[in-house]
């Protein structure tokens, strides 16, 4: 409809595009827990937190066990070493913050200084993330490989108990 989409892959059907927009969305998810100051109800508060990091270990298994085993070795060798790497961090992270949310003490500023911290770890990982990977994505799968990735991004569950590779 719009005369300025630049390329076919800008169209709907982007893996880059739908990949980043996650990105987005949990960064989004993170923000509204920190931008709700209310105290009277904790574990309401902590909802869009809960789902944010939930939704980001959902990413990171797609990522890791779906998208990259399909992406070309040679030159993306480094890159997805450190990128998962970096998804070690952010696990870490996300375990330590949800033991927090779980103990009964509802000191949130400790909560707050782990979402900033997580937010920071997204920032530098999602630049690098979505212009050396995401590319390679709509470049490189083939298109029932794409396919698949599409389902499970819309659907598709992280299996119960899964570490992503640099924790193992
Ligand atoms: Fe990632
Ligand atoms: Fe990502």
């Amino acid at each position: 409809m719009s005369a300025d989409l630049h390329t076919d892959s800008a169209a709907e059907g982007s893996l880059a595009q739908a990949f980043t927009a996650e990105h987005h969305d949990i960064d989004a998810g993170i923000e509204q827990y920190l931008a709700d100051k209310s105290t009277d109800d904790p574990v309401q508060r902590a909802q869009p937190l809960v789902t944010a990091l939930q939704a980001l270990r959902r990413h990171i298994y797609l990522e890791e066990e779906i998208v990259f085993p399909h992406l070309p070795k040679g030159a993306l060798m480094m890159p997805m070493m450190v990128m998962r790497k970096e998804h070690g961090e952010l696990w870490q992270r996300m375990d330590a913050l949800e033991e927090t949310l779980r103990s009964p003490s509802s000191d949130h500023s400790g909560v707050e200084q782990a979402c900033t911290e997580i937010l920071t770890l997204l920032d530098r990982h999602n630049m690098k993330e979505e212009p050396v990977i995401y590319p390679h994505m709509d470049a490189d799968l083939s298109e029932s490989e794409q396919e698949k990735v599409r389902d499970l991004l819309e659907g598709g569950e992280m299996p119960a108990g899964w570490v992503c590779e640099a924790l193992r």
